[in-house]
């Protein structure tokens, strides 16, 4: 059979209000232009992340009702940790709320004002947390990596060359850890190899210095590995993620991409030393290191999310629907990053739009365009996201691209859903020249793509 299916049926149905573009356009001068700030029940389909928006299977809906609620010791946590062991396989797990709450305790542990942590790609929320302990936070992508369009079958690489270049300059005590993001998020839901973790690994060894994962999609990533690494095919995508582990030190994940839950996170480290630290700030501000901030209930759901997101059906349906938009677009003149992510399509709106400079946002400016065209929320990743402004001269640099990311909730949407999608891009590219940039009126300090609020430019 040609057609891959969703390989699961609807058992519940959660109704989509539908709206009007004369009503949509009330709700983004409502919202300030920022798509964070719409109610969600006036979105009609929201790409806007994969994170904590999965559908979860009845397998985790009856997992729930075992949930356990002690306080300490319950059962709930010892099936969950049997889960992440099985997979990760790293002795000391911690729960925690979601995945920013593990970075900010590792990077709290590990990090001293002064260091420097390099990443193949940090996320806002990693970048942020390694900042906030005065440490400094260093992307050593490939090359590639900021080229929308040339393929590559692991764009989220990272430049070994580069890290070795940093550890000699900054010196490796200096640098507390090394972390690779699997799959490589802020450009384009990218791989990363195992020949690269290895030798990220190699290097690392080298000097002493620890190396992490974030691996908060490390199920689409591994099966990229199946199908473009050689010497994969014929393993099993649990193997694989298993071999991707094996070279770690330890992890951060936010169990609300591939651990196919609403929330919940935690933070793996092999160093008992370390654990007992991050233990002790963990009761401080998540709660006992059997629970980390989450119900009984939760821990039993991420124990089965994290085994259903090995299925190789259900990644290959995955990886065929979000292709199938990539190309349907693409195909058309849509400029997206090339090859098409896990978890997302991305378009370059700085190709798209070239009309519209970096610090009018013409990332934003798509993104609004396709919620006025047809409810549709996706997320600006791009200078409002990323943009940095000197401290000294106040001068404001755009980032290094200016992307939108279409993010696929996991098992949530169908074939018509994503027909629906295309159909919208493809009119509001027909008409690309009338879009116009849009001014920043007021933001927060740091992370401003929350809550910054917009207007359109003249
Ligand atoms: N690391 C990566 C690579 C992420 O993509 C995210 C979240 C986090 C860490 C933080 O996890 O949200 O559980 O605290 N990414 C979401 C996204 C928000 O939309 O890509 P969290």
């Amino acid at each position: 059979m040609k057609t891959i299916i969703e390989p699961f049926r609807v058992k519940v149905v959660e109704p989509i209000k539908m709206t009007t573009r004369e009503e949509r356009e009330q709700y983004l001068k409502q919202a300030f232009y920022n798509l964070f700030l719409l109610h969600a029940e006036n979105v009609i389909i929201d790409l806007l992340t994969d994170s904590g928006t999965a559908a979860m299977s009845s397998k985790q809906w009856s997992a729930i009702m075992q949930g356990d609620e002690s306080y300490a010791g319950s059962p709930s946590f010892y099936r969950f940790e049997e889960s992440v062991r099985d997979i990760f396989g790293f002795r000391n797990v911690m729960p925690t709320h979601q995945g920013r709450a593990a970075e900010r305790i590792l990077f709290s542990v590990m990090c001293r004002p002064g260091s420097v942590v390099p990443n193949n790609t940090h996320f806002d929320t990693t970048r942020a947390n390694v900042e906030y302990v005065k440490a400094e936070a260093v992307d050593l992508p490939i090359p590639e990596f900021y080229q929308p369009a040339t393929w590559h079958p692991f764009k989220g690489n990272m430049d070994t060359d580069a890290l070795r270049e940093l550890i000699a300059r900054v010196g490796p005590e200096r640098i507390p850890l090394v972390m690779l993001t699997v799959t490589n998020n802020s450009g384009g839901g990218q791989p990363v190899s195992m020949a690269n973790i290895r030798e990220v690994k190699a290097i690392c060894t080298e000097y002493g210095i620890p190396l992490y994962l974030d691996a908060c999609r490390f199920a689409e990533n591994a099966y990229f590995i199946k199908l473009r690494e050689e010497g994969y095919a014929d393993k099993s995508v649990k193997e694989i993620a298993r071999e991707m582990f094996s070279y770690a030190d330890g992890c951060t994940m936010s169990a609300k991409k591939d651990g196919l839950v609403n929330i919940g996170g935690f933070l793996c480290t092999n160093n008992d030393l370390l654990a007992q630290q991050e233990k002790d700030l963990l009761i401080l501000t998540e709660g006992f290191p059997t629970y980390g901030g989450l119900a009984g209930r939760d821990l039993e759901a991420i124990a089965v999310g994290l085994q259903e997101v090995l299925h190789e059906d259900y990644l290959n349906y995955r990886f065929t629907s979000i292709n199938y938009l990539g190309r349907h677009i693409a195909d058309q003149g849509v400029p997206i990053i090339e090859p098409p992510g896990g978890h997302a399509i991305y378009i370059d709106a700085a190709a798209m739009l070239p009309h519209i400079p970096a610090l009018q946002f013409p990332g934003q400016a798509l993104a609004i365009e396709l919620y006025r065209e047809a409810g549709i929320r996706s997320c600006e990743i791009g200078s409002v996201m990323y943009a940095h402004t000197d401290p000294e001269t106040g001068v404001e640099k755009p980032a290094a691209m200016e992307l939108v990311r279409l993010a696929i909730p996991h098992r949530v949407y169908t074939q018509s859903h994503i027909d629906y999608v295309i159909e919208a891009i493809l009119q509001v590219a027909k008409r690309r020249e009338s879009l116009r940039g849009y001014r920043i009126e007021k933001q927060a300090p740091f992370l401003r793509h929350f809550t910054a609020r917009f207007a359109p430019m003249k």
